[in-house]
């Protein structure tokens, strides 16, 4: 059993996407274990996407995740990471295979729906960015 960390960002939030996600990873047997809402502060949205501080679009990307609420959640499942990023589609929509979130929903490689942990690594400090201990349910337990 794998663990990553997702988020619906401003625009899917905006746009009436959070079920259409949630829904998404459950109809393929995903299970939610932490889910909530929350609305980034600038230094908040700095610090998750911290591993692109040098690139180009950091100042950008850190506007438009404080710019709204946005709902963030654990996903759990066998190969979680992968499924999740299969389910998201590529970074750019105009590259993301038919059928996915960004293929189906996102306006441009930025404003594109959703967020998925790209390695169990990355999970592991996103996770534990947004979530306590107790606010992680272990559905096996
Ligand atoms: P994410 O981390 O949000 O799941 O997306 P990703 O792995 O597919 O893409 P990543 O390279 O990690 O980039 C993080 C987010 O930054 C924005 N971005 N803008 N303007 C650009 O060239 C550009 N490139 C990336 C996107 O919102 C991307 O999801
Ligand atoms: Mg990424």
């Amino acid at each position: 059993m794998e663990q990553t960390l997702s988020i619906v960002k401003p625009d899917g939030v905006s746009r009436n996407l959070i079920g259409e996600v949630i829904s998404r990873f459950e109809r393929q047997g995903l299970r939610i274990a932490a889910l909530k809402m929350i609305r980034m502060t600038k230094d908040e949205a700095r610090g998750f996407y911290i591993v692109h501080k040098d690139r180009p679009f950091y100042e950008s990307l850190t506007d438009f995740m404080s710019e709204g609420p946005v709902v963030v959640m654990v996903v759990e499942g066998e190969n979680a990471v992968a499924r999740v990023r299969e389910l998201m589609g590529a970074t750019d929509p105009s590259e993301a295979a038919p059928g996915t979130i960004r293929a189906d929903f996102a306006s441009d490689i930025e404003r594109n729906i959703v967020h998925g942990s790209d390695s169990a690594e990355s999970a592991e400090y996103e996770i534990g960015y947004f979530f306590s201990s107790l606010e992680r349910v272990n559905s096996t337990a």
